[in-house]
């Protein structure tokens, strides 16, 4: 094998997000700091996922736009360019097919049409275009990189599942191939652990992206997972590079606001920083459940009210189509706040004000909580969240469960949620520890990004293993 040498100076590195909220803002992320740190980046993605941005975009990095398939052809609502814009989760499975027709246009682009640019070196696909692992293999020699948008610790956990298939003989276990004992529930494991899935050949489809994939980049640091990291890549025989917090990417303050922001959804930045800056230091709880979770009417009115009883002042983000917070919180005053549709997130955690962050366990939103510094009360609903909470409560210790249980096992209590938030919130000793090791992770964080640092340290071998990789 040759060593590719002509891409050695400045590599070209094609990165294609996976058009959903969760995957597309921590990818443009990535791209930027790609680009910031010497690599020539060319993002491929659809009109309405383009970011919107005040920042001044690095010369190195530019956007490739391709239309998104015509609703005659996919059968979706016109405008769904987005897996969290479809009106219903059930639309899912038709937008991952719908994605596949840009095949073509993507294959096309990567053998003739990015040029001036010297032809790709890499691509960097998210985990919703697995096809474009064989599709680079078979069309240009180029190393294939994932996005999967895991943590380190999900990702080692997921493969020694895969691997042991522990769930298939117990209910109740332990995680196998980790470094030290979790307990965890199948019925809590990824929905692609389920061998029922009326989706199951697109999580089929899924694992052999991961596995056809030469590496994996993973928006994490190398002092908030200790460990998982070498031990996937030992496991896989894959190169790993953590790179995260990508959100601590360089950016003006404006922009802040606006990232993840959607055309349709205006998002009235300075409404809630007002509203944070006349609160007092740590006394906000911001509650959110990403850019897709929704929680029942009845989940809804407890939540409400156990946020009320907690006496602690909150932000709340309610998804577009989410049922309303309850008509009660109408008598909370300026206790409280509800942000209909997308809130500034970064923004909010970032705030001086927030003291704590109720989240569903978002991979994203772990990593932007770890960076702000914020203790977490952790309600997930699905996905990776549930393991991703493991992380945080029982190995990292800054955050305290308090939902993320499965229909069977009846709704979260207000006087639950309640409790949860004041322990968080809290004065006492529990509190204080929390916010204690939350402001310590911050500081590491804030270090990994530092050119010296690990994560600074792994993104410049990234872009060095992509320039030196062997030409087949
Ligand atoms: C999805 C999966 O659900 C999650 O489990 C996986 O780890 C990543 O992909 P999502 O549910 O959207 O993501 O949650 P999360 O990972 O937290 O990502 C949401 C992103 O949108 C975060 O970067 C967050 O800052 C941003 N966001 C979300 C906003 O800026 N405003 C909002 O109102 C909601």
């Amino acid at each position: 094998m040759a060593e590719n040498r002509e891409a050695r100076i400045a590599p070209h590195m094609v990165v294609i997000p996976w058009l959903a909220q969760g995957h597309l803002i921590p990818m443009l992320d990535l791209a930027r700091l790609l680009a910031t740190a010497g690599a020539n980046v060319t993002v491929i993605t659809t009109a309405a996922n383009v970011p919107l941005s005040t920042s001044p975009c690095p010369a190195s990095l530019r956007f490739c736009v391709i239309p998104f398939p015509c609703p005659s052809l996919t059968g979706l609502p016109p405008g769904c360019e987005n897996i969290d814009s479809l009106p219903t989760h059930r639309l899912a499975g038709p937008f991952y097919s719908a994605a596949k027709l840009l095949r073509g246009r993507i294959e096309h682009l990567l053998l003739h049409g990015l040029s001036p640019l010297r032809p790709p070196s890499c691509l960097l696909f998210g985990i919703g275009f697995p096809w474009l692992a064989s599709l680079a293999r078979d069309v240009l020699p180029i190393p294939r990189l994932v996005f999967h948008g895991f943590s380190s610790f999900t990702h080692l956990a997921s493969h020694y599942l895969h691997a042991c298939k522990t769930h298939e003989r117990a209910y109740n276990f332990f995680l196998p191939g980790l470094p030290h004992k979790v307990e965890i529930t199948r019925s809590k494991l990824p929905v692609f652990f389920d061998k029922a899935s009326e989706v199951r050949s697109v999580y089929e489809e899924i694992r052999e992206g991961e596995v056809a994939a030469d590496g994996v980049v993973v928006n994490s640091f190398e002092e908030l997972e200790p460990k998982y990291a070498a031990m996937f890549a030992e496991a896989t025989g894959k190169k790993v590079w953590t790179v995260g917090p990508v959100s601590m990417c360089q950016r003006e303050k404006l922009d802040v606001g606006l990232r993840g922001r959607k055309g349709s959804s205006g998002v009235d930045v300075d409404r809630c920083k007002r509203w944070l800056d006349d609160r007092e230091i740590g006394s906000v709880v911001y509650v959110s459940f990403g850019s897709m979770g929704r929680l029942e009417p009845e989940q809804t009115v407890e939540l409400g009210m156990g946020l009320v009883m907690s006496g602690w002042a909150f932000m709340w983000v309610v998804r577009e189509g989410a049922p309303p917070p309850p008509v009660e919180l109408e008598g909370v005053g300026e206790r409280g706040i509800a942000v209909r549709g997308w809130s500034p997130q970064l923004m909010v955690l970032s705030h001086a004000a927030l003291g704590g962050f109720l989240t569903h366990c978002g991979w994203n939103s772990v990593v932007e909580g770890v960076a702000a510094g914020v203790p977490m009360v952790t309600w997930p609903l699905g996905a990776d969240q549930y393991l991703n909470e493991k992380l945080v409560v029982e190995v990292l210790k800054v955050g305290v469960e308090v939902g993320g249980r499965k229909e069977d096992e009846g709704l979260v209590r207000r006087e639950e949620v309640a409790r949860a938030v004041e322990r968080v919130m809290g004065r006492g000793e529990e509190g204080n520890e929390m916010r204690r090791r939350a402001k310590e992770l911050a500081d590491k964080a804030r270090r990994a990004m530092e050119r010296s640092g690990s994560s600074g340290l792994s993104l410049a071998q990234l872009i060095h293993d992509v320039a030196c990789w062997p030409v087949a």
